[in-house]
């Protein structure tokens, strides 16, 4: 479990003190996937730098199994850091050293003896599915297949916490994909922590199990990601299942936004809403998507035959969470929800 707390960064230059962390509490459990989301300058980087303790934090603990790392110097913070690895952009291996060397290198640093070394590449190699790559040099292998291997190497000290800035950044979709998949067994078979940090939607919709959107050194909103997605008035949930939606069609009385998860819902629901109800609905727009915890939708109805009220009571009552916020008579026109 990392635990961080009110961690606030800023840097003195000519032109005067730039604050870039404004005081940031995040906590990630272990065996689970938090991605750290924002708009370039927001401060994920910086964070990331906190965080693998490559920059000092101006104030803020960084608790790791409840041990403040910041407290810590000397011998006792190069130990703990060991708890924490990273991985990058671009993997960083080094070109002139083979697959099974780069791997052993944290190892060969700790004065891990040969034969044992050798046993623990081997199962790290084996681990991210490159074994039989071992005697590859870096520039023989494809850009996922090199971020593999820096992931072996950042797990070689056995990290509680597995940082990612980027890591995906750049990969063709099949090296993305192949790379998710080892994060999201590692999440499961290791337990471990995974901060995820990203500018790629997919990524984050993909493995994640919590979302933390950065806005201006600020969290700006936290929550389990397949909340986010269902809470339609959420921002970060719209970044992450944009819905585009049609003009409320003549005849009907007013549009609303609904979201669901799908495994928890009657798939019958819409024509539920006209059979039993006498509801009118129009389809204005959807959007469902895969996630590793169950298929999510959202959908923005226009409805005709009951009142905004009547309909979010039945609504809820069938697992579905509507909006009220999302009640509109066309884009611009709102509706009270107790109208
Ligand atoms: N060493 C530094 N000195 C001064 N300002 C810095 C320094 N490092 C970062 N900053 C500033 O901090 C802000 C946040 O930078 P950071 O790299 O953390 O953003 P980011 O969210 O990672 O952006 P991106 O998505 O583009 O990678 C930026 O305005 C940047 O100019
Ligand atoms: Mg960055």
């Amino acid at each position: 479990m990392i635990e961080i707390k009110d961690l606030h960064k800023h840097y003195d230059t000519a032109q005067g003190r730039i604050e870039v962390l404004k005081g940031i509490d995040l906590s990630v459990p272990e065996g689970s996937i938090t991605a750290v989301v924002g708009p370039s300058g927001a401060g994920k980087s910086t964070l990331s730098h906190c965080i693998s303790l490559l920059e000092k934090p101006s104030s803020g603990q960084i608790l790791i199994d409840g041990k403040d790392l910041g407290a810590l110097s000397g011998r006792a913070l190069r130990a703990e850091r060991r708890a924490i690895g990273t991985i990058f952009q671009n993997s960083a291996l080094l070109s002139r050293l083979s697959v099974a060397e780069n791997v052993a290198l944290p190892l060969r640093n700790l004065g891990v003896v040969h034969h044992e070394m050798q046993q623990r590449v081997a199962q790290l190699l084996d681990r991210v599915g490159l074994l039989e790559k071992a005697d590859a040099y870096p520039g023989q292998l494809s850009g996922g297949q090199r971020q593999r291997v820096g992931i072996a190497r950042a797990l070689a000290l056995r990290p509680r916490l597995l940082l990612s800035d980027e890591a995906t950044s750049g990969l063709d979709p099949e090296s993305t994909h192949q790379v998710l998949g080892l994060l999201d067994s590692l999440r499961s078979d290791l337990g471990l922590s995974i901060i995820l940090i990203t500018h790629e939607m997919d990524v984050v919709r993909h493995v994640a199990d919590e979302v933390a959107q950065l806005a201006s050194g600020r969290i700006a909103e936290h929550g389990a990601l397949h909340e986010l997605v269902a809470s339609p008035g959420s921002a970060t949930g719209e970044k992450l299942l944009p819905l585009r939606s049609e003009e409320l069609p003549a005849g009907f009385d007013y549009a609303v936004t609904v979201a669901y998860r799908k495994d928890r819902v009657d798939p019958g629901w819409i024509s539920r809403l006209g059979i039993e109800h006498g509801i009118a609905v129009a389809l204005l727009g959807g959007a469902v998507e895969a996630h590793h915890e169950g298929t999510l939708g959202r959908v923005r109805l226009g409805v005709q035959g009951a009142t905004p009220q009547d309909l979010l009571r039945l609504l809820d009552g069938w697992g579905l969470q509507a909006d009220p916020g999302s009640l509109a008579r066309n884009n611009h026109e709102l509706v009270e929800a107790n109208a």
